[in-house]
């Protein structure tokens, strides 16, 4: 490019012919095109700033373009520059252009018919991260790699979309409404392919033979869609494969044997089918695999021994499921990178395996819901990263030895140890947590365990505490008012214990539900945890994403209900059913503008309803049933649309939802009799129910849950 043919240009921007003429003289002096910089020039792009730079006179020296020597666009490079606007048919002019990179901008609308035909030196094609949408009409021949990924493009991957595209390497149209099969012809004519991304598409369908003969094939995703069937023989053909990754679908049958073909495997992700069967018994050929993805499956039977010889193995995520088998006869010891390992809800049995111990990289260790036996081990303390320890349900001893020696895993973030020490004595000696024991604990979970004892005064100590449940024990005398010193603690369930006393004041403290500026840790989990929610098992993959939750319920608590309640601004669930709290409903629980559960039926409480109660606009589960409140219902449209038993056993209600007007105020004693003998009606699904969703599903037996926050 010469500054004459620039100047040039310049100063005769006007004659066309001109130029034109200088252009076929000076062409190989890399200087823009003229059709193709109006080409550019008419792309309907703009941003939002800064704007391109696109104002001198060579194009090829403008921001995101380079041109071949012979001063044709050969790139259009602007990932990431605020583009907004469509594509528009001009682009088809410009029949040098082999990279195009429009990905992470704001492009909007149709594909325009055609448009990448006329393009036949096109390689490289990157749309991903825009809003386009409408159905994909073909590529030339000439395409290497195509990723449309993440915008709205819908119809079906037509043969026409890729049987002239021979050289294609990859091609990742996930996260768009692509319907239809997944195709495999990309395989039948292509020795190059390497990458195919389907995944979270609407795909259905079988997926069909013919990816074995990918023989290049690394990379295989098309989970998140609706494929059904089994998994093609085929694939296992194709021994380049490093990754298969087909979750959440509806797969099913075995994972065939013949997968140790694949010998170059590293990920095998099949979480969410319904896969059956054993793992192959082989599976150990596979020395290169790290992330076995399993879990939420049919999958039966025992680990084949040979998995302890995938040395490389990072996570291996098999929960959910029916494996069995007694757990100490695995060595893990064999796995030193392994950092997740997830067996959870499984029928496995015996002793906890001492061999995990010395799994130096653990972070995470989920055995909960099995059948394991035995006491926690003095050598969990050499897992110097384990953050995430949750063993419920299951039949361990000791919880006095589990402490002691847990206080020494000083990264422990998360320990759920429910449904295990049946009966045993809480431990409330003192000086069993030092005082900088348990620092990093956010979550901690011993509910289930029938405990006997006070409420142990070491929780205190644990600063960072956000979550605590200790549902379903014996604890007896009253409920700390330290708790309102634990400065991050937002949730916790104490029902279904034997507490009793008051209602402490100073809990209406508590500044993670008081102060809207607490801090938040987004944090992910390295697991996530579960606990049942509106008869499903509820997910939570970040810890602020549970409820702000204070539930007492089932304990003999009596007093009053403090009108300091009104401060816990951020609290999302109030359960104080089945006390005996006595005197009014304080108006001060209005101010609870978060409210979505408030249950206080079952106790002694009388008055009216607070009118102001009906401002509490979230509120989706409520009762205030069987306590001696007098007057009418407070009407407001979320008031009333609870059914008549979240009011009922109440001698003097009335008003809708109640059969009974108000001038009427006479309630029957049948009334109050069937609510007996139906037991007490509580307005949210039972755990019972729950468990029997559960246990049909994944057909495990026992009781499955977190009960923890079962809201
Ligand atoms: C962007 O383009 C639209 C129409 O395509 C136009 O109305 C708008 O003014 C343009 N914005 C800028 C900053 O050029
Ligand atoms: C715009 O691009 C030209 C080259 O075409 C360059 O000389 C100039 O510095 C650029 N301006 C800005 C603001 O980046
Ligand atoms: C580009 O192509 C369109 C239609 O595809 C045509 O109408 C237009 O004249 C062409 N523009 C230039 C600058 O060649
Ligand atoms: C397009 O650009 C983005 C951002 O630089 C980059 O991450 C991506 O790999 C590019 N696409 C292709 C196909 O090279
Ligand atoms: C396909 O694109 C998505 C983003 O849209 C990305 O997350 C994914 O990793 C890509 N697939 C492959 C196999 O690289
Ligand atoms: C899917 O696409 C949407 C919109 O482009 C994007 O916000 C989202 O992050 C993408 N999801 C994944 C998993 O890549
Ligand atoms: C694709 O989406 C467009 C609207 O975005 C719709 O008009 C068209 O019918 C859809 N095509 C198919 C095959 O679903
Ligand atoms: C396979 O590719 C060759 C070019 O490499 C082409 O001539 C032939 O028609 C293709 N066959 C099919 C079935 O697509
Ligand atoms: C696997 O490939 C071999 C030859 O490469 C072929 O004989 C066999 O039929 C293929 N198996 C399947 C299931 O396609
Ligand atoms: C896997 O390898 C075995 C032995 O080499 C062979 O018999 C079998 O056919 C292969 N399976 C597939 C699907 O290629
Ligand atoms: C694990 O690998 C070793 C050596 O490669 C082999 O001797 C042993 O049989 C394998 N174990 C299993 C259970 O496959
Ligand atoms: C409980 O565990 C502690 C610490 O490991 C141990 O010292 C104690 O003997 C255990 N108690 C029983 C009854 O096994």
């Amino acid at each position: 490019m010469s500054y004459q043919t620039r100047s040039m240009q310049y100063l005769m921007p006007h004659h066309l012919l001109f130029t034109l003429f200088l252009f076929a003289i000076f062409s190989a002096n890399h200087a823009c095109n003229q059709i193709e910089r109006n080409s550019l020039l008419s792309l309907p792009f703009n941003t939002s700033s800064p704007p391109l730079n696109w104002s001198s006179a060579d194009c090829c020296y403008w921001e995101g373009i380079s041109c071949d020597d012979k001063g044709q666009v050969t790139h259009i490079w602007l990932p990431y520059k605020g583009l907004r606007g469509s594509m528009s048919p001009s682009l088809g002019n410009l029949t040098y252009l082999s990279h195009l990179n429009l990905s992470h901008n704001s492009l909007l609308g149709h594909l325009p018919k055609g448009l990448f035909l006329s393009l036949n030196q096109l390689m490289v094609l990157d749309l991903s991260y825009n809003h386009l949408f409408g159905e994909i009409s073909g590529w030339p021949a000439s395409v290497q790699i195509v990723d449309i990924s993440s915008n709205q493009f819908n119809g079906t991957i037509q043969s026409l979309f890729l049987q002239r595209a021979w050289s294609l390497i990859e091609l990742n149209v996930s996260n768009n409404s692509f319907t239809g099969s997944i195709p495999s012809y990309p395989c039948i004519n292509s020795s190059f392919i390497r990458l195919l991304d389907f995944s979270r598409n609407l795909h259905g369908g079988q997926i069909p033979s013919g990816l074995g003969s990918c023989s290049k094939l690394k990379v295989l995703r098309a989970g998140f869609n609706s494929l059904s069937g089994l998994l093609p023989h085929d694939i296992y053909n194709a021994t380049w494969l490093e990754e298969i990754s087909l979750p959440s679908n509806d797969l099913s049958g075995p994972i065939s044997s013949d997968i140790v073909n694949l010998t170059r495997l590293t990920n095998l992700e099949l979480f969410e089918n319904q896969l059956s069967g054993k793992l192959p018994a082989n599976i150990g050929n596979l020395s290169k695999l790290k992330y076995v993805i399993l879990h939420t499956n049919f999958l039966t039977s025992s680990l084949p021994p040979s998995l302890m010889n995938c040395t490389n193995l990072i996570e291996l995520i098999l929960r959910f499921n029916l494996f069995e088998g007694d757990i100490t006869t695995y060595n893990f010891s064999s796995l030193p990178q392994l950092t997740t390992i997830d067996l959870g809800f499984n029928t496995f049995f015996g002793n906890f395996p001492i061999s995990l111990y010395s799994c130096k990289s653990l972070r995470a260790i989920r055995l909960s819901y099995n059948r394991l036996e035995g006491q926690i081990q003095p050598e969990v303390a050499q897992l110097e990263f384990l953050s995430f320890l949750v063993l419920s349900y299951n039949r361990l001893t000791n919880i006095t030895g589990a402490i002691k020696i847990l206080i020494h895993c000083k990264t422990l973030s998360v320990v759920l140890l429910g449904g295990n020490f049946l009966y045993e004595a809480i431990p409330t000696d003192d000086s069993i947590v030092s005082s900088n024991g348990f620092e990093n604990i956010r979550f901690l979970g011993f509910g289930d365990c029938q405990l006997m004892g006070q409420f142990p005064i070491w929780l205190s100590k644990i600063k960072k505490l956000e979550v605590l449940n200790l549902v379903s024990n014996r604890i007896t005398g009253s409920i700390p008012g330290w708790l309102s010193t634990l400065p991050r603690l937002f949730a916790f369930d104490l029902s279904n214990n034997l507490i009793s006393g008051e209602f402490p004041k100073e809990l209406c403290a508590l500044p993670a539900l008081v102060l809207a500026e607490t801090l938040v840790d987004n944090n992910y989990l390295n697991l996530p945890v579960f606990s049942a929610r509106d008869g499903t098992l509820g997910q939570y993959n970040v810890l602020s994403n549970m409820r702000q939750t204070i539930k007492i319920a089932n304990n003999s608590l009596s007093g009053n209900i403090p009108i300091e309640i009104g401060h816990l601004k951020l609290l999302r669930q109030l359960d104080l059913r089945h006390n005996n709290f006595s005197g009014n409903i304080p108006h001060q629980i209005s101010e609870l503008a978060n409210l979505e559960l408030l249950d206080l039926s079952t106790n002694r409480l009388s008055g009216e309803i607070p009118s102001s109660l009906s401002r509490l606009h979230f509120l989706s589960r409520f009762s205030v049933a069987n306590n001696n409140l007098h007057g009418p219902i407070p009407s407001s449209t979320q008031l009333q649309s609870f059914n008549a038993s979240a009011y009922e056993g109440n001698l003097g209600l009335c008003g809708p939802p109640l059969p009974h007007g108000c001038t009427n105020t006479v309630s029957t004693n049948e009334d109050i009799e069937e609510e007996e003998e139906n037991g007490p009606t509580i307005p949210w699904f039972p755990i019972s129910v729950v468990l029997g969703f559960i246990a049909g599903f994944w057909g495990v037996c026992g009781p499955l849950l977190y009960k923890f926050m079962s809201n």
